[in-house]
């Protein structure tokens, strides 16, 4: 199973996919690798921009952050606040919240799917406080290839970046996930050089 098998996302074949291996090992290799650049924060209020079912608020709200989510499908946003996590509908192109009413902003697996990569950025700098984090993480290398070669489901809708796309932003990025898709996925690959299939890159304001 990929990350969705519909068209649409459908929010409980997308928790699934986390509850399952290889989801389960991969969440946790790209968490830490997201949460190595994102933390420490100064302050708790954080936006997770794109946040489907909560996957990622959840864990934020977990570490005892005040996390909201936003995201534009209904039925994800549904599921995330069945979690009992702080969500709102709403377009990364368009955040409907304050200049500088956020202390750290994510966004993971999410910006493959922005319409419009670099207004979505501005939009999360333009949230975030003076000093604060942005951290964009993405889907790239053979998982890309992976997902791509599918052909089916809401990730054919996916436009996977690349990570030189972030240069002109980025203070520094972090790779993750090095084992290949089909094959067994295992946190003692991380340790190899081999490419790398998730990126997180840090922009700071
Ligand atoms: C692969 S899911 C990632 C969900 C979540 N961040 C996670 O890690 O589980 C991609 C999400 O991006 C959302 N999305 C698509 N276009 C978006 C946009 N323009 N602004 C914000 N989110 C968007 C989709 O609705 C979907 O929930």
């Amino acid at each position: 199973m990929t990350r969705s098998e519909n068209t649409e996302w459908n929010p409980d074949d997308y928790d699934l996919w986390y509850e399952k291996e290889p989801g389960k090992t991969i969440d946790l290799i790209e968490t830490e690798c997201a949460l190595s650049l994102l933390l420490p924060i100064n302050g708790k209020r954080v936006l997770d921009v794109g946040c489907g079912t909560g996957n990622f608020t959840k864990k934020l709200s977990c570490l005892g952050y005040d996390a909201v989510g936003i995201d534009p499908s209904d039925e994800m946003i549904k599921k995330a606040l069945k979690k009992g996590l702080s969500c709102t509908k709403g377009y990364a192109e368009n955040l409907p919240f304050d200049d500088k009413s956020f202390d750290a902003v994510i966004s993971v697996a999410a910006v493959e799917f922005f319409s419009d990569r670099r207004k979505a950025i501005s939009e999360m700098l333009r949230v975030v406080k003076k000093g604060g984090k942005v951290v964009v993480c993405f889907i790239t290398g053979a998982w890309a290839k992976y997902y791509k070669s599918k052909k089916s489901g809401a990730l054919l809708k996916a436009n996977f970046p690349k990570v030189e796309d972030f240069l002109p932003f980025a203070e520094k990025a972090k790779f993750c996930l090095r084992s290949k898709p089909g094959k067994n996925v295992d946190f003692s690959n991380e340790k190899t050089v081999e490419e790398a299939g998730f990126a997180c890159v840090l922009i700071e304001k």
